[in-house]
C-alpha cells in the first residue's frame, strides 16, 4: 500500500498548488491512496462544500480536519453527508461528523484516523485514550491504520508516535505549517514524522501576511490576519509504502515542493 499526504492547504494559493501537483505526484509516485488536510483550506480558517468537493475531483480520496474545522458555519450543514471527511476523533462525543475512516482500495481496507492535540489548543478529550478505543476498532479490519495528529507541541506528537508504535503503519503530524526534518520508521515499523508541513504561501509566515504578522510582533496590537496571496507558493507532503499483511512502514519519504526545492518527476 502505497499512500501520499498533502500538508495543510492553506487557502487559494494552496489549493492551485494541489490542482497543479497532485497529478504530477501522482505520476511521480502512483499512491493507492491519497490523504489530504484541508482544515485551512477556505481562506486559510475552515473548509466549504465546494472546496471539498474540488480537493476530491483533484485527486484527494480522504480530506482531513483540525483546530479550524468549523471556523466556516456552513461545514455543519455539510459534513454528515461528506463520506471522504474526517474530522479530529477525539472532539467530544456530541460533534458532527466521525474521526474514522475505511476506505477499501482494490479489496486492501485502510484506516484513516484524526486527532487532535491538546497542547497550545483548546481542551478536548484525551486523544491517547481515543487513539487506544480507535486502533482497537480498527484492527478487527485491518492492519493499515494511518493517523493524522493534529497539534501544536512537538513533543506531543512524538509521544503519540511512540505509544502507538507498532500497533498503526503511520503517524504523521500536521498544524505547524512548518515541515521537520525527522521522517523516520519507528522501531516497531510505525512511519512517523513530527509535521507535514503545508502547502500555501511561500513568502508569508505560516501562510498568513508577513507585515501584519510583523505588526503584531512590533506593536502587540490585535491585527487581522489575512492569507498573503502574491509571492510563491509550495506544497509540503509525505510518502509512505505498508506492507498490506503486518501494517508496517517499509519506506518514508518527505516531500518538499517550492523554488528551493524544485520538482522533478
Ligand atoms: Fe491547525
Amino acid at each position: 500500500m502505497k499512500i501520499l499526504f498533502i500538508g495543510d492547504i492553506v487557502g487559494s494559493p494552496g489549493r492551485n498548488m494541489v490542482q497543479e501537483y497532485l497529478p504530477k505526484l501522482k505520476e511521480k509516485y502512483k499512491p493507492n491512496l491519497t490523504i489530504v488536510n484541508g482544515e485551512n483550506a477556505a481562506s486559510g480558517k475552515g473548509i466549504t462544500e465546494k472546496i471539498y468537493k474540488q480537493l476530491l475531483d483533484w485527486g484527494a480520496q480522504v480530506v482531513t480536519m483540525g483546530n479550524h474545522t468549523w471556523d466556516k458555519k456552513e461545514i455543519y450543514d455539510f459534513i454528515d453527508d461528506a463520506s471522504n471527511m474526517i474530522r479530529p476523533a477525539n472532539f467530544p462525543e456530541n460533534n458532527p461528523g466521525k474521526g474514522i475512516i475505511y476506505i477499501n482500495i482494490n479489496g486492501v481496507e485502510v484506516a484513516v484516523i484524526n486527532l487532535q492535540g491538546r497542547t497550545f489548543l483548546p481542551p478536548i478529550d484525551d486523544p491517547f485514550t481515543k487513539a487506544d478505543e480507535l486502533i482497537k476498532e480498527a484492527k478487527q479490519r485491518t492492519n493499515i491504520i494511518f493517523i493524522d495528529f493534529h497539534g501544536e507541541a512537538t513533543s506531543e506528537k512524538q509521544a503519540m508516535g511512540w505509544y502507538v508504535d507498532g500497533r498503526v503503519s503511520a503517524v504523521v503530524g500536521t498544524h505547524t505549517h512548518t515541515q521537520t526534518a525527522d521522517e523516520r520508521i519507528l522501531p516497531a515499523g510505525t512511519a512517523y514524522i513530527s509535521d507535514v508541513g503545508m502547502t500555501g504561501p511561500y513568502d508569508g509566515i505560516l501562510g498568513v501576511d508577513r507585515e501584519s504578522v510583523m505588526n503584531r510582533f512590533l506593536t502587540s496590537m490585535p491585527v487581522r490576519f489575512e492569507i498573503t496571496k502574491k509571492g510563491r507558493s509550495q506544497l509540503n507532503g509525505f510518502f509512505v509504502t505498508i506492507d498490506d499483511k503486518t501494517g508496517r512502514a517499509k519506506s518514508v519519504e518527505r516531500i518538499l515542493i517550492n523554488d528551493d526545492h524544485p520538482f522533478f518527476i
